[in-house]
């Protein structure tokens, strides 16, 4: 996998059907194809697990990558509705998404995303986790200790080899969806956060290489104050990814 300079991941959530998914993923590739800002920034698409498929067929041989929005940790046995991150791979899957706070909401503790990115680094995909406070946690003040912790949890007494890459997807719950961005000053500041965390982890140690990106609420004008941040290598879009031409706005803006 080469290294980019910027990251830029649509999370296509449970909004569009296999159709629309297959539409919007050419849309975006033939919007993409001849467009220069792009080439040094990895775009990724994360469709529903039931669209990937036909996603990995129209993103065949375009630079744009496939990802998922979730995965099991086990590779195979009696897990009704789960899907392995082997089955991924053999689909042309290179990202999964783990953690994110919807996935949280829904019973996704620490240990589990744990055991997720394990699973995604022992296959030799990219895990991006999603960490990020709630309203309370923010205005109890706990927004900085909330990060850490679920960075430490999520990496915790993970073998790391240099080749494995990782990704730190920032997401203020309060945020997704919402409309409002928080302010790239506070960005910044949580992006040194978790950077501070990463080092903590490696202790020393070789690091994998990890980028820090943002989500939440990212437009084609709010882009930039992300991206140009000195610790940020890019976003983590939902609702503006699923229109071809605001998502590659948004590309071309970063
Ligand atoms: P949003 O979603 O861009 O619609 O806020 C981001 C996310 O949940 O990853």
């Amino acid at each position: 996998m080469k290294n980019y300079k910027k990251i830029i991941i649509a999370n296509w959530k449970m909004q569009l059907d296999v159709n629309q998914s297959s539409k919007v993923a050419k849309a975006t590739r033939k919007l993409l194809s001849n467009n220069k800002a792009s080439r040094d920034i990895q775009v990724v698409i994360c469709p529903s697990f039931l669209a990937m498929t036909e996603v990995a067929k129209v993103l065949k041989g375009s630079k744009i990558a496939l990802g998922a929005q979730d995965s099991f940790y086990e590779e195979r046995g009696a897990y009704t509705g789960e899907i392995s991150v082997g089955e991924l791979k053999k689909i042309g899957c290179q990202y999964v998404i783990v953690g994110h706070s919807e996935r949280r909401q829904m019973g996704e503790i620490d240990e589990i995303v744990n055991k997720k990115v394990r699973a995604i680094l022992s296959q030799g995909l990219v895990p991006i986790i999603c960490v990020g406070e709630t309203f309370d946690e923010r205005r109890e003040g706990n927004k900085d200790m909330v990060v850490m912790h679920q960075v430490y949890q999520a990496l915790h007494n993970i073998e790391f080899d240099k080749k494995q890459k990782i990704i730190i997807a920032y997401e203020p719950v309060w945020v997704i969806g919402s409309g409002q961005v928080i302010d790239s000053q506070e960005a910044a500041h949580i992006a040194s956060v978790i950077k501070q965390s990463m080092i903590d982890v490696f202790d020393g140690k070789d690091p994998a290489a990890y980028s820090i990106i943002y989500g939440g609420s990212v437009t084609p004008n709010t882009v930039a104050d992300f991206t140009k941040l000195a610790n940020m290598q890019g976003t983590l879009v939902g609702g503006a990814s699923l229109e071809a031409k605001v998502f590659v706005e948004i590309i071309k803006n970063a």
